[in-house]
């Protein structure tokens, strides 16, 4: 693995003409790099060039202080705890589900369970809400673009409960195919699963349309948003989703900290699926009443310092121009795109999205296929430098199989 030089060393101070001279209206990088204590270190000399946000996403400064404010000041264990501290590490963790709750734009805070990951929200999904609701034979629709952590619950699934998986692929233009989706939805199916935003190819999903279907049908849509919500805003009401799922470190939050939007009628029809800590109202030798949600899904102490550090990545979401990040954004991947492509022996997938004729927006996500000769070229200079990007090889995708 790569040396890293410790930070004492390698802290470098931004240069303030760095800071100058940029075109009226467009992204101050360095101002917004320069929140974001990392990005200062140097990876063997070089400056580290970041790359895998995909996979998961530095962190500003101000989450890197509030977490260290919670541990300093404020540190107690949340709703159980009956002293000051305990008081003010509630309120941090009850104000984190506000903030998800507009960040979101859902109805209600208690629409808001706070989870350990984006996989465990999509699988508390599987057990709580599909599983007894489920007879051998019915039907889960999938599609193509999804991240395994939105494909494996539904194969327990289909393991333990005899469900029926099925697929939904990709047009000619590498767009989901809506037709596709139309003909999977049968009176057997039990729930529709997509993401927002693909993480391989960075494509949205059409979701207007794909809940005008799911509607028609009387399924329940749940959206996987934990690429989707980093790059778009998002409204579960308009959207009119049933379930929607991020999580925290791909937000410019900790990790261990997961968010699951469900709607008030099925948070409140739905079985815990874990046992234990705050999710009881009581338990008795004889018996056991649960809290309501979204304490009922959040068993155990939760991640509350985490949710309250996802609290402090939103508002530095919040306090960020949108319109200027997505122009900045279109431009590098124009750019990247561009510059990828004139390289013999690189293919860029999905690239048509980069461009301004695209059919559906996607963000700056540039899968590639390199032929082995690149490979070999490449791999010992990027690793010798800052450069960090994600290898696709270990887990690819389902929908890399139509590019062979
Ligand atoms: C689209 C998508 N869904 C789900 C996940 C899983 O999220 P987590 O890492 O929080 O379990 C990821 C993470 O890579 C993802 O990109």
């Amino acid at each position: 693995m790569a040396a890293v030089a410790p930070i004492a060393d390698k802290v470098r101070d931004k240069p303030a003409d760095k800071l100058a001279g940029k075109p009226a209206g467009a992204l101050d990088v360095e101002r917004l790099r320069a929140q974001f204590p990392i990005l200062a270190r140097e990876v063997h000399g070089k400056p580290l060039i970041y790359l895998d946000n995909a996979a998961s996403a530095q962190k500003p400064r101000a989450v890197l202080q509030a977490l260290e404010e919670i541990y300093t000041n404020r540190y107690a264990n949340v709703h159980r705890s009956m002293h000051q501290l305990g008081n003010l590490a509630t309120e941090a963790y009850e104000g984190a589900r506000q903030k998800v709750q507009r960040f979101l734009g859902a109805a209600q805070a208690d629409e808001i369970v706070f989870t350990a990951s984006g996989t465990d929200a999509l699988n508390l999904v599987a057990s709580s809400f599909v599983a007894p609701r489920l007879k051998p034979g019915d039907e889960i629709v999938l599609s193509v673009l999804e991240h395994h952590s939105n494909i494996v619950p539904w194969h327990f699934l289909r393991e333990r409960s005899g469900a029926v998986l099925r697929w939904v692929g990709l047009t000619e233009a590498g767009e989901l195919d809506l037709e596709m989706l139309a003909r999977a939805l049968t009176p057997k199916t039990r729930l529709v699963a997509l993401t927002h935003m693909s993480n391989v190819l960075g494509q949205f999903a059409p979701l207007a349309k794909v809940r005008a279907l799911t509607a028609a049908a009387g399924v329940p849509l749940l959206v996987d948003g934990c690429q989707g919500a980093v790059h778009a805003p998002v409204n579960v009401q308009a959207m009119d989703c049933d379930f929607y799922v991020c999580t925290g470190h791909k937000l410019y939050g900790p990790t261990g900290v997961g968010v699951l939007f469900g709607k008030a009628q099925h948070l409140a029809a739905m079985r815990p699926w874990r046992g234990g800590g705050e999710m009881i109202e009581e338990v008795t030798q004889e018996r056991v009443r649960y809290a309501e949600p979204p304490q009922r899904f959040e068993a155990g102490t939760p991640p509350f310092v985490q949710a309250a550090g996802l609290g402090a990545a939103l508002d530095f979401l919040g306090a960020q121009d949108r319109a200027q990040l997505e122009a900045h954004e279109a431009q590098l991947g124009a750019a990247a795109a561009e510059k990828l492509a004139a390289i013999d022996g690189i293919r860029v997938l999905g690239a048509a999205g980069h461009t301004p004729d695209a059919i559906t927006r996607r963000a700056v996500l540039c899968p590639l296929s390199m032929s082995r000769c690149i490979r070999m070229i490449w791999r010992p200079c990027w690793t010798a430098t800052g450069l960090r990007c994600a290898p696709g090889s270990i887990a690819p995708s389902l929908c890399f199989r139509r590019w062979g």
